[in-house]
């Protein structure tokens, strides 16, 4: 069954919450209807939805740089573990690379974690391919002036 893919509503939080969860990192449904409701522009959230359920969802932007130019950046999908396997994120990517093409897009890239190596088969299946492997480096701002 081809899974129904939408734009993602701030009334998805609690789904897309749980979703996040799956990742590995924690949320908070508040927290994330509001990231939901003040996308800013160049962002899409899509979500693919079995009868009421949302199943998984994808995050992208169109991103811009000095080096690269502009290209597609797939920020983060998911698809519940029960779910896995049965196309669901292979039409989230049909979709989410057709909003690309609509806005011009020639290019995509994706920062996939190391240890995602189901998800490296993932995209490798669907044209992608490893350019290099990176450190990525964090730090907070708060309180340090
Ligand atoms: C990566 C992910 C989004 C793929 O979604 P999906 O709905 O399982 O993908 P599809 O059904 O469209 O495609 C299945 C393909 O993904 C891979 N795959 C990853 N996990 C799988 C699983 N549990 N079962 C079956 N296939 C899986 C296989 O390579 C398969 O390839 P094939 O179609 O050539 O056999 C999903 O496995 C997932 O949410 N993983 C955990 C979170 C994650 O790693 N996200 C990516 C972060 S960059």
């Amino acid at each position: 069954m081809t899974p129904e893919v939408r734009t993602a509503r701030p009334d998805d939080a609690p789904a897309v919450t749980a979703l996040i969860g799956e990742l590995g990192y924690p949320a908070e449904t508040g927290e994330v209807h509001r990231r939901l409701a003040t996308l800013p522009p160049g962002h899409v959230v899509l979500v693919s939805v079995e009868g009421e359920r949302v199943t998984g969802w994808l995050h992208a932007r169109h991103g811009t740089s000095l080096v690269h130019g502009d290209r597609l950046e797939i920020v983060g999908l998911v698809v519940a573990a029960d779910r896995r396997g049965a196309g669901e994120g292979g039409s989230l990517l049909v979709a989410v690379e057709e909003w690309a093409r609509d806005r011009g897009l020639t290019a995509a890239q994706v920062l996939s974690g190391s240890e995602r190596n189901a998800a490296h088969a993932f995209y490798r299946g669907r044209g992608f391919r490893t350019v290099k492997t990176e450190q990525v480096f964090v730090k907070s701002l708060v309180g340090e002036r």
